[in-house]
């Protein structure tokens, strides 16, 4: 399976809501998960758990918990990720963001949601005690290139660094 380079990679990733209904092959599913699981975290606590909702009935239950998050219905996979209590929102952000970049580098595209009524996304995603929704993301190939070029424009470099001291 050949990759592009990993800065590539990283700096053409944007956000897709469009999905093809192509199916990710396994090989490339376990590849974004380990990719999550190899995500430093804090003192290695690894407090994120992955689940991957493939059925539409579920994706329509966890999109009504959500304020902004119909599109991922139509998203061949969605992996919500679970959060222990306590845990830094740091690690989930560094966990989810490798899934994407991995997910990217096999071609296909990514947007995560927030689920804005976690009493909802924790009854749907039947979270034990002790662990909360952090936040799902839709994976899938992008329905066409044009979908993939709807991202927002980022800060200058001269903005956004300083040096020494702000
Ligand atoms: C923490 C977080 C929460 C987000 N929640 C949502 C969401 O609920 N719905 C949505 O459509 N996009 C959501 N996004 C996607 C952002 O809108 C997106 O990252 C931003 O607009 C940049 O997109 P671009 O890379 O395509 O320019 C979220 C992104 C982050 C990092």
């Amino acid at each position: 399976m050949s990759v592009p380079d990993a800065y590539r990679t990283v700096v053409s990733k944007r956000d897709s809501r469009e999905f093809t209904a192509d199916p990710i092959p396994e090989e490339v599913v376990r590849r974004i998960l380990q990719a999550g699981r190899m995500a430093g975290s804090s003192r290695n606590s690894q407090p994120c758990r992955f689940i991957l909702i493939r059925d539409r009935a579920q994706k329509e239950a966890l999109a009504a918990c959500c304020n902004s998050a119909m599109w991922a219905i139509e998203a061949p996979l969605v992996v919500a990720i679970a959060v222990q209590d306590g845990a830094s929102d740091y690690d989930e952000g560094r966990a989810a963001q490798n899934m994407m970049v991995a997910a990217w580098a096999h071609g296909v595209a990514s947007c995560p949601f927030t689920m804005h009524n976690a009493e909802c996304a924790r009854r749907v995603l039947g979270l034990p005690e002790g662990w909360r929704p952090g936040h799902g993301i839709a994976f899938g190939y992008p329905k066409s290139e044009e979908s993939r070029h709807r991202g927002q424009p980022r800060l200058p470099l001269e903005e956004l660094v300083h040096h020494e001291r702000w």
